[in-house]
């Protein structure tokens, strides 16, 4: 197949910023999807309501004009060890907060203040299963004993599966899974466990941090795995089970934050996203799945009308640019300067 035509897919996970560096990576994104689920681990996180809708009306007037209508950000709210349940149901009362988001504090890239032991959330947990909003989970421990390759397994024992059989009808999206045990979990889950992949996470194991080099454009958390936990994830998002969508996790830092002695967590796709996945799914002689895992499985788990328009993408090879603009200073992309076999068209 050189050709083909899918409904516009959404972005389940994506990190856009805020301000200036907002303003440079928004196109790349509204470019190709219809919706996406915005992150609110801003530097000044997203804890309230007035501050996601604020953070809302910033992000659609920053768009281009030629987007305004076609691209909608679903706004979500970070959960901290006080987030009070009327804030949950401001929110859902809201219509434009579509989750709220579970960073264990410590785990990644402002979480500091994330939650610091779950059992102090569950009066909050409570409210949202009764009301029926999700909530949107970064699953790995921040235990310092425990390696971090390991972080998502443990995360599961110790707080997941507790988690989702003490709020059973609790609606959770394990987001940006990484393992084959990630895998495994939300299969043999109930219906209400779903999990969102990334595209570098289907293209890379863990041998690409280190190709002839520290390669700092490929760190981000949870750290991409073994090969064996790709391909696990590969099967998964080619299976046409329901529970597994479309999330980018684009993440963009500047050049100097992620060439540093202590480099920042973060990749950025969003510049060729559909393209990253179509091409992983045309590798695995799947691209008959592509179509219900990018554009249908997520608009159902999150109980919204799926998208209507089309988009079309042809076999044809272009090179990623070496760096993008980012307020001022560099992002690089993820295959700067390299080819992909994909195009929107
Ligand atoms: O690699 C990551 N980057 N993982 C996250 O969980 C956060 C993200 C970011 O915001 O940079
Ligand atoms: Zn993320």
């Amino acid at each position: 197949m050189t050709r083909i035509t899918i409904t516009r897919p959404d972005d389940w996970h994506l990190h856009l910023r805020d301000g200036e560096q907002m303003r440079d990576v928004l196109g790349h994104s509204a470019r190709q999807f219809a919706r996406a689920i915005i992150m609110p681990n801003l530097k000044s996180p997203v804890i309230t309501t007035d501050m996601a809708l604020a953070y809302r009306a910033r992000i659609i007037a920053a768009l281009p004009a030629t987007m305004q209508s076609s691209f909608a950000p679903l706004m979500t709210l970070y959960l901290t060890d006080n987030t009070p349940s009327d804030e949950i149901i401001r929110a859902k009362e809201s219509g434009m907060v579509h989750g709220v988001k579970l960073y264990p504090s410590g785990a990644t890239t402002n979480s500091a203040a994330g939650v610091t032991d779950i059992t102090k959330c569950y009066a909050t947990l409570e409210t949202m299963q009764q009301i029926d909003l999700p909530l949107l989970v970064h699953g790995e421990v921040t235990d310092p004993d425990v390696d971090v390759f390991d972080r998502e397994k443990i995360f599961i024992d110790r707080v997941l599966s507790p988690l989702t059989q003490r709020f059973p009808n609790l609606r959770i999206v394990f987001e940006h899974v990484t393992t084959c045990d990630a895998v495994t979990f939300v299969q043999e889950s109930s219906r209400n466990i779903a999990a969102s992949i990334t595209a570098h996470h289907l293209l890379l194991n863990r041998n690409a941090l280190f190709e002839g080099g520290i390669r700092p454009h490929h760190f981000c958390l949870p750290v991409i795995k073994r090969e064996k936990h790709r391909l696990a994830l590969l099967e998964a998002a080619t299976s046409n089970n329901p529970k597994f969508f479309l999330g980018t996790d684009s993440a963009p830092h500047s050049q100097p934050n992620k060439e540093n002695a202590c480099g920042c967590a973060g990749i950025f796709t969003a510049h060729a996203a559909i393209e990253l996945y179509t091409e992983t799914f045309d590798q695995a002689g799947a691209l008959d799945k592509l179509e219900a895992f990018a554009s249908f499985h997520g608009a159902d788990f999150y109980q919204l009308p799926r998208n209507q328009e089309k988009i079309t993408l042809t076999k044809e090879s272009w090179t990623v640019p070496d760096q993008l603009a980012f307020s001022g200073e560099k992002l690089i992309p993820f295959r700067a300067g390299e080819s992909l076999s994909w195009r929107m068209v």
